[in-house]
């Protein structure tokens, strides 16, 4: 049967995480945990990836590791809770 909630598009939001050895040893490495401390409501809307280095550490411009992107913007001393904040952003904008 059709149902009209299928017509809604659910946004989703795509995350990276650097696991380059420079962002893990700064904090990168608690990221990798991230999806064990999503909300439920937004774990099916989260897609997690990890990355070798993104490059972002070698330019001082781009802030200071751990990196990640979201949507493709950068993000830098990410921490699980500042990722969760981002998501979250994301997903109301
Ligand atoms: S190690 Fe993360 S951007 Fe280079």
């Amino acid at each position: 049967m059709f149902n009209l909630y299928d017509l809604v598009m659910k946004k989703n939001v795509d995350i990276v995480i650097c696991s380059g050895t420079l962002c893990y040893l700064m904090g990168g490495a608690e990221l990798q945990m991230l999806n064990e401390h999503l909300p439920l409501e937004l774990k099916d809307r989260v897609n997690i990836k990890g990355s070798p280095c993104l490059n972002l550490c070698d330019f001082p411009e781009n802030g200071r590791p751990p990196f990640a992107k979201i949507n493709g913007r950068n993000l830098s001393q990410v921490t699980i809770q500042s990722l969760i904040a981002e998501i979250q952003n994301e997903l109301n904008s």
